[in-house]
Order: C-alpha cells, then sequence, then structure tokens
C-alpha cells in the first residue's frame, strides 16, 4: 500500500501535470480493424430507409409516456414556465405561487445588489467572455470571483467553468484514466457519473452514505488500482442528508485516496456562514483535494468550479477540455456571483433563516406522520409519496392549491420512493410552511381543506382544477413503467447511479 503522504503530496507536484497529460495523450485511438468490426456487428440494425429521429427508441418512450399520462388524466408537472424572478415566491400563468421549486436557498436571486453587479459588469465589459480564457485572455472579474471561492474555502486557487455539470464531467475526465478507480456514493449526482465514464476509470458506487461498505471495498481492491477517487456530495439533493466528512477524510487518507466533494446543495446551507460542510465540521478546506460546487444555487447565476491546490487548478486550467475549450464565465455572471458571495458571508441571519425554516417544515411534516425520508433538516426535506403516480398526483393537487413543488419519479429514485423534494428558503414565511404542511398533509390523509387555504394566490386556476381518477388507474406499476421516459429526462439533474460505464464488482 501506497502511504498516504506520498499520494497526497502528487498534486502539490508539477510533475503530475506532465503525468496527466501524457496519460490522457496515450489514451489508445480506435484502429480501422475495431471499426470494421463493429460496423460489422451493427449491420444487422441498418435499413434504406432515411433516418429520422420521430423513429429513435428516446423518442418513442417519450411519446408512450405522453399517451399515459394524458390517458390516466395524469398533468405534466414538467416545463412550467414561470413568469417572474424565481424564490420563495413565482408566477405561473398568471398566479402566484409559494414555491419550493428554487434553489434560492439565501433568497439572493434578483437580490438589489446582485443584480446592481450584473448591470455595472455589463456596463464595464459587455454581457460576452469572448472566447476560452487560455487562448483570448480574461477578465479581473473572473479572477475575483475564484480567489473570493478559494478564500471561503481556504485552498490556495479555484478555477470556475461555465456550467456545473460541466465541471464535474471536465474534471473527473482530466484527472481520472483507466488504470484507476472511482468510488461513489450510490446518490450522487449525474454529473459525476458522467465523468466517470468519459474518464474510462473503473467505477463503483457504494450504499449511500454507508462508510463501511466504502471501507470494505477501499481494503479489498486499492493495490489494483493506480490513483483512487473517492467522491460524495456534502448536502444530498435527493435526500436532505449530509456527508460524514471526518470519516471520509480518515479513510482517504488510510488508503491514499484522493477525496471529492460536491457542494451544490452545500454552499449558502452548511455551516454558520453558509461555507458548506467544512465549516459544518469545523474542517480545513485543505484536507479535502477536490471542492466542488456551482453558482446556479445559491450564487444566483450559472457556472460551476473546483476549489483545491494550485496544482490542482493549473492542471484544470491547462488540460480540461470543459475548460481550455469553452468560453469563460460571462462577466456580468461572474459579478452576480461574486456580490451574492459576499451577501452571503456578511449576512449569516440568511443561513440562520434557512435553517429555521426547514427544521420547522420538518418538524411539522413529522408531527404530521410524513415520510420526510433522510432530511437533516438543513434545507431539503423529501416527502415520500410511495409510487411516482402519487408523487405527480401530490404535486398537481398541490398546485392546484398555490404550492409549487416537483416531483421526483422513478428511475430517479426507486419506485417505491419516488417522493415530492421541498427546497426551502431564507425568504418563505413561517406562514408559508405552516399552511404548506397542513394542505400537504389534508391531501396526503385524504381529510378536508378550509376554504381559506383554497384561495390563497387566487388569479387563475382554482382547489379544485386538478381532478384525480382513481379507478381509470391499472397499477403504480404500470403507469411508473410507462412514465419511464420522463424520469430519464429528469434523471440527468438528478442521480444516475445505475447509468452504464466501466462499474468494478
Ligand atoms: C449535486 C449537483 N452537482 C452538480 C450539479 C450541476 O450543476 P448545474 O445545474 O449548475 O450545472 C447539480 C445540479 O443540480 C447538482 O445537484
Amino acid at each position: 500500500m501506497q502511504t498516504s503522504a506520498k499520494l497526497s503530496s502528487a498534486f502539490s507536484s508539477s510533475q503530475l501535470l506532465d503525468r496527466i497529460l501524457k496519460r490522457k495523450t496515450q489514451k489508445p485511438e480506435a484502429s480501422s480493424l475495431d471499426l470494421e468490426e463493429s460496423a460489422a456487428s451493427l449491420s444487422c440494425a441498418f435499413s434504406d430507409k432515411a433516418p429520422s429521429f420521430a423513429e429513435h427508441p428516446t423518442y418513442k418512450q417519450f411519446r408512450l409516456m405522453e399517451a399515459a399520462a394524458e390517458r390516466f388524466h395524469i398533468g405534466n408537472p414538467f416545463f412550467k414556465v414561470h413568469e417572474g424572478q424565481g424564490g420563495a415566491r413565482t408566477v405561473i400563468a398568471g398566479r402566484e405561487y409559494c414555491n419550493f421549486s428554487h434553489y434560492n436557498y439565501l433568497g439572493l436571486n434578483g437580490h438589489p445588489a446582485v443584480c446592481a453587479a450584473a448591470r455595472e459588469a455589463i456596463d464595464h465589459y459587455g454581457t460576452s467572455a469572448g472566447a476560452s480564457r487560455l487562448v483570448a485572455g480574461e477578465r479581473p472579474i473572473q479572477r475575483e470571483l475564484e480567489q473570493a471561492l478559494a478564500q471561503a474555502y481556504g485552498t490556495e486557487d479555484c478555477v470556475v467553468f461555465v456550467s456545473g455539470h460541466a465541471t464535474n464531467v471536465s474534471t473527473i475526465a482530466t484527472l481520472f484514466g483507466p488504470r484507476d478507480l472511482i468510488l461513489h456514493d450510490s446518490q450522487i449526482h449525474n454529473s459525476i457519473v458522467e465523468g466517470c465514464r468519459l474518464s474510462g476509470a473503473a467505477r463503483h458506487p457504494f450504499p449511500h452514505n454507508k462508510l463501511d461498505a466504502l471501507e470494505e471495498f477501499l481494503a479489498s481492491s486499492r493495490r489494483r488500482f493506480e490513483q483512487v477517487l473517492i467522491v460524495v456530495e456534502g448536502h444530498y439533493s435527493m435526500d436532505g442528508d449530509i456527508a460524514d466528512l471526518p470519516k471520509l477524510i480518515t479513510l482517504k487518507r488510510k488508503y491514499g485516496a484522493f477525496l471529492m466533494v460536491d457542494e451544490a446543495h452545500s454552499l449558502g446551507v452548511l455551516g454558520a456562514h453558509g461555507k458548506g460542510l467544512a465549516e459544518h465540521f469545523g474542517i480545513e478546506g485543505r484536507d479535502v483535494d477536490i471542492w466542488m460546487g456551482t453558482l446556479s444555487k445559491t450564487l444566483a447565476t450559472c457556472g460551476g468550479y473546483i476549489a483545491g491546490s494550485r496544482a490542482l487548478v493549473d492542471i484544470l486550467k491547462f488540460a480540461a477540455p470543459g475548460f481550455v475549450y469553452s468560453v469563460g464565465i460571462s462577466p456580468p455572471l461572474a459579478a452576480a456571483s461574486l456580490q451574492a458571495l459576499h451577501l452571503m458571508l456578511a449576512e449569516p441571519e440568511r443561513v440562520q433563516r434557512l435553517r429555521n425554516n426547514t427544521r420547522l417544515f420538518l418538524s411539522l411534516a413529522q408531527a404530521e406522520g410524513l415520510d420526510t425520508g433522510l432530511s437533516a433538516g438543513f434545507a431539503i426535506v423529501p416527502i415520500i409519496a410511495g409510487s411516482s403516480r402519487k408523487a405527480i398526483t401530490l404535486s398537481n393537487q398541490l398546485s392546484s392549491y398555490g404550492i409549487n413543488v416537483q416531483p421526483i419519479i422513478h428511475p430517479a429514485v426507486e419506485e417505491k420512493s419516488a417522493r415530492l423534494r421541498f427546497f426551502c428558503s431564507s425568504e418563505h414565511t413561517e406562514a408559508d410552511i405552516r399552511r404548506t404542511v397542513r394542505v400537504l398533509s389534508a391531501l396526503i390523509q385524504e381529510k378536508q381543506i378550509s376554504d381559506a387555504e383554497k384561495t390563497w394566490g387566487t388569479a387563475g386556476t382554482t382547489a379544485s382544477a386538478v381532478s384525480f381518477n382513481r379507478s381509470s388507474i391499472p397499477s403504480d406499476l404500470a403507469v411508473a413503467t410507462q412514465m419511464n421516459q420522463t424520469g430519464a429526462a429528469i434523471q440527468v439533474l438528478q442521480t444516475d447511479p445505475s447509468a452504464q460505464g466501466v462499474v468494478c464488482k
């Protein structure tokens, strides 16, 4: 077993950059013989007909799902058009909703100072970053954001990409390759799984938050691989529980592995100032090799970042395709996120309000006997509906009461744990939360709902607009099977533990 010191010093050595670049350029190209072989194996599928995407299996499945939803009178809760700013309130088709489907955890989307920062940047730089920063140069505001993020994490440096999803894909695929192993939590986000697939590394999901199972696998398999990466989310978007960072750090040291933490839902949520999982546990940022986060949630714009050692950031700035071959973050987005970060740090009462709201939601829901899954009460509360049909129906019914919340259905989660996922915000009021739980509980327990509840946020639809004909529905499973493709579409945004790839047993 290599010692942990030997392995963890790897990122601080400039030789690692050479090594990684060499490994990437050594990836085997497909030979003409391979191509002939794969063409031969596909020839049976070829037909003379002009190809059409209408015949694509994914499209056919999607149409099947649409037909099933229509037949079973299940309204489509996806692609709703919001007519204004997203936050604790939203307007859909002229009606105001209390909104639980937005990641505006600290109410910074639309904050006057955040908008002013974006406007100032537009006046100064225009709206475009032009091209890749590597070749076309950069703007001071991009580096200011990176330095502020590095400071918040207590790391040497940080690099910002234009998408959170692309950040994970590109980072993992750049750093790891076919001689490596990636161990990730089974509830990990799809972007991590896609990165693993692209890297060609062996991949093994361990049961959600079960670090004993992770250790068992490390003990039996660490020696077979050159580099090993453990990937977790700081705060899980699906369940609202958190990773045991101290134990993960012990394991990564013991087995000479790198540790990556996706903070998409941790920044602004965990720790007294919202600095994330490290602040929550009182751990130094440099004890984790790769901090990843998004600008699209608490920081109110879009983009992703990696914070860590200077060597890690240099590797990504010179070799990650999602950075090297992609445009730099647009100046108004960088300026807005930087301002949002300043506000997050300067106004910790926002984090406290978010926590109070979520704890209130969680305790009220639990008192009503609702199944809140694994939620730890920081920002996310799932309500397990028990089937995809029930989750979609509840979402539609809540919508008719002026409450907007998205269902998460099979195959994004197991059919029996299909759920509604409530994202709380510092900007929800106590009344919002109390009313939402009352209505939710009444719907689930099929109790009477008072007239006062029905008239909230009135213009537009009324509470009776969504009806649900139980007798016309054959079974939850039949609907779930036919709704499969909706799940497949949303699973891009959610977790995808079972995605194909080199899965190591
Ligand atoms: C855990 C996690 N990682 C990464 C991403 C991708 O981030 P973005 O949507 O900003 O591209 C998300 C998006 O929801 C996420 O939840």
